[in-house]
């Protein structure tokens, strides 16, 4: 892991306004859009072919004052592939540029860990050393910081011989490694027959459902909070909630809107769903609900300190699935933004603004951050 030290220092020969950036996918607007609203120039670094949002759609106009017209993209830098960007120069090009890099799930999906946690020497907004939690395959994951932050998460299932009801197989797919191979299974025998399908159509590999986590299934509708934390303020401040998400999948909810007879009459095949992430609504909670939910956000970030030092700095995730009580279990953690806080670009996150009292999106909270940062000369505390 780089030493924090070194990257705060890096940020003594900043120009004085410095350059918010982003990879250029999941939650690149978002930061951009947020970004400029409070006064940022934007940088989005992306993958040629797929640059054309940013690029073109979303460029930045600004007036002689500099004032923005249109749009929220100032600049993009493409590279043939995104693990590009932390090469060498580009880190240099990055550094003279005063660029704050925001690490969303595409800078860690796309660019290694190793490279992110050893060798990227640029300022990121947020928890370098947490990233690598998302990786369920590693020892340390975020199912042993909820543990130690006795946050409810669903049941483990040791081995398929002990599926005992519905549970829910967790793998990356066969060829679209950053996909989902999910399947659900209520019994060891269909875990046999549904896996050897799912093999067989080339859907997930045996070493990856060797390695696959097996849990408790939890019937409820799925919720993520995305929440943030400052270090800027006390500490009984530093916890916001800004809003909630859920997302749509594919083939899956395509699936859930056919009716039951519909679905029989479909080919076997046609019974497994995929779990491709294609786009997020929007949601608000019971009220009586909220307040559990901040008592795990407040665990999440307190353990979050203790195990990850400095813990979590800006946005984070909770990914909950509710009971019929209301009660919520984590079934994931993104310690960084969420990919479905686009639901409120622009408009701000209803939690949010009525915090804020003015439109508040995560992206704007973000800039938000850096902006107070940058006018008490606090900006070395939220970065990594
Ligand atoms: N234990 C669970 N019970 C019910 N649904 C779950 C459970 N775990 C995951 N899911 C469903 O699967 C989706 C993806 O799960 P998640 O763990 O967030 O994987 P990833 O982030 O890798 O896509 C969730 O949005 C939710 O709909
Ligand atoms: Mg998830």
């Amino acid at each position: 892991m780089l030493d924090r030290s070194e990257i705060q220092g890096l940020l003594s020969e900043y120009p004085p306004q410095p350059v918010i950036a982003a990879v250029g996918s999941h939650s690149a607007l978002d930061i951009a859009d947020g970004a400029v609203t409070e006064g940022f120039r934007t940088l989005v670094l992306a993958q040629s072919g797929r640059d054309a949002t940013y690029a073109r759609y979303y460029r930045t106009h600004r007036d002689a004052t500099g004032r923005v017209t249109r749009g929220c993209v100032d600049e993009v830098w493409p590279f043939p592939k995104f693990a590009d960007l932390a090469q060498p120069a580009v880190q240099e090009r990055l550094r003279t540029t005063g660029a704050l890099l925001i690490p969303n799930r595409a800078l860690s999906s796309y660019v290694p860990l190793d490279t992110i946690e050893s060798d990227l020497q640029v300022p990121l907004v947020g928890s370098r050393s947490m990233l690598r939690l998302e990786e369920r395959t590693e020892r340390e994951n975020y199912y042993t910081l909820l543990e130690a932050a006795r946050i409810p998460t669903p049941e483990r299932i040791a081995e398929p011989s002990q599926i005992d009801g519905l549970a829910i197989v967790k793998l990356p797919h066969a060829t679209k490694r950053l996909e989902r191979g999910f399947f659900t299974v209520a019994s060891p025998g269909e875990y046999e027959r549904k896996s050897r399908a799912l093999i067989d159509r080339g859907s997930i590999l045996p070493d990856d459902l060797a390695a696959a986590r097996i849990e408790r299934y939890v019937i409820g509708p799925v919720f993520n909070f995305n929440f943030f934390f400052s270090p800027l303020v006390p500490r009984a401040d530093g916890l916001e909630l800004l809003g909630v998400d859920e997302r749509r999948e594919s083939s899956l909810d395509g699936l859930v809107r056919l009716p039951a007879a519909q679905q029989l009459e479909m080919s076997q095949a046609g019974h497994l769903p995929d779990y491709t992430v294609v786009g997020h609504g929007t949601l608000t909670v019971r009220e009586s609900i909220l307040e559990e939910v901040f008592r795990l956000g407040e665990r999440f970030v307190d353990a979050a300190r203790g195990r990850y030092p400095p813990g979590i700095l800006g946005p984070f995730c909770l990914q909950t699935c509710l009971d019929k009580d209301g009660r919520p279990t984590v079934f994931d953690v993104a310690a960084r933004i969420g990919g479905g806080t686009n639901i409120h670009l622009g408009l701000g996150h209803p939690y949010g603004n009525a915090l804020w009292r003015e439109p508040m999106s995560s992206g704007r909270r973000l800039a938000r951050e850096v902006r107070l940062a940058l006018d008490d000369h606090r900006l070395s505390e939220i970065v990594t």
